[in-house]
């Protein structure tokens, strides 16, 4: 299969090379253009940052793009995810961008020769979540070992939590997680909020992610807010040159206040900018075959 899946099965050194052409496009360093080719974009849970930041990538790259709306298509009538995915390729598709609730479903897919490229899988992985997340704490630090970073909130149910940790944990990077037990699976050493607060380079808020939620949070949302939300109280008490990230959607006043959204060490919207350039770059690498990944 071609594509990007999962970052499990690259190179550290790929993904380096991945986040360097993404600053050389952010850079204007690069103006790659693929005229004449035409990608989709086929969402069945609902994004805003991802399709559109990948729609906005193509379009920087000169390709045309196709939009699709899951309610509104064959699904409805019992097509299955590999048959609206074959006929995309058959409508001579040069790749497709897929985000799907069911962990791994690209290995329904494996008969399928266009590129993938994984725009979420269940709370398995979110691969250019990552690369961007990667991208950004590169360009705030210029280097990966050493840096500590805690990964607060649902970490259960967080494709991001889990992608990210593994890869950060290959670069170098000491990991951990905090928040409510019933969110903790163990994934990573746990540090109590002001441990987080004191000790790391990088503060990653995750967001409560109630549509998943099996069973009803033990809390309320003041409760959350109280004893796990990024406060301008617990700002403060961060180290001086520390980040505030977030994959975003946020839930303002739940696991981050209002007024610490776009404080000045809050990095959530240059991740948004730097998704675009990184989705530039993964779809360029996989259409001039420098990138064959799974
Ligand atoms: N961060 C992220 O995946 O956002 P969307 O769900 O809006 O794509």
């Amino acid at each position: 299969m071609r594509g990007l899946f999962t970052l499990q099965t690259l190179s550290t050194q790929k993904i380096q090379e991945i986040i360097d052409l993404a600053l050389a496009f952010k850079g204007g360093k690069s103006s790659k253009k693929y005229p004449g080719k035409k990608m989709a974009t086929l969402f069945f849970e609902n994004s805003t940052r991802t399709q559109y930041s990948f729609q906005t990538a193509m379009i920087n790259l000169g390709i045309s793009v196709i939009g699709f709306n899951a309610s509104a298509s064959s699904v409805n009538k019992g097509e299955t995810l590999y048959d609206t995915v074959r006929t995309f390729e058959s409508l001579g598709m040069d790749g497709v961008v897929i985000r799907h609730s069911k962990d791994d479903y690209y290995k329904e897919l494996e008969n399928i020769k266009m590129p993938i490229f994984n725009g979420g899988d269940g709370a398995a992985n979110h691969p250019t979540q990552s690369l961007l997340d990667l991208m950004t704490i590169y360009e705030e630090y210029g280097h990966f070992a050493g840096l500590k970073v805690c990964m607060i909130g649902d970490i259960s149910h967080s494709r991001v939590a889990h992608g990210d940790l593994e890869i950060m944990k290959r670069l170098g990077m000491e990991v951990y997680i905090s928040g409510p037990s019933e969110f903790n699976d163990g994934c990573a050493p746990y540090l109590t909020m002001d441990e987080a607060i004191e000790k790391c380079d990088v503060i990653m808020l995750l967001r409560v992610q109630f549509e998943r939620h099996q069973e009803k949070m033990k809390m309320t949302v003041s409760e959350y807010h109280k004893l796990y939300g990024l406060t301008e109280e617990r700002v403060n008490k961060m180290k001086k040159n520390a980040i505030i990230m977030h994959p975003a959607p946020i839930n303002r006043g739940v696991e981050i206040a209002d007024s610490v959204a776009e404080c000045e060490k809050s990095r959530i919207y240059k991740q948004m900018t730097n998704g675009v350039f990184v989705r530039m770059a993964v779809i360029s690498m996989v259409l001039d075959g420098n990138l064959w990944f799974y």
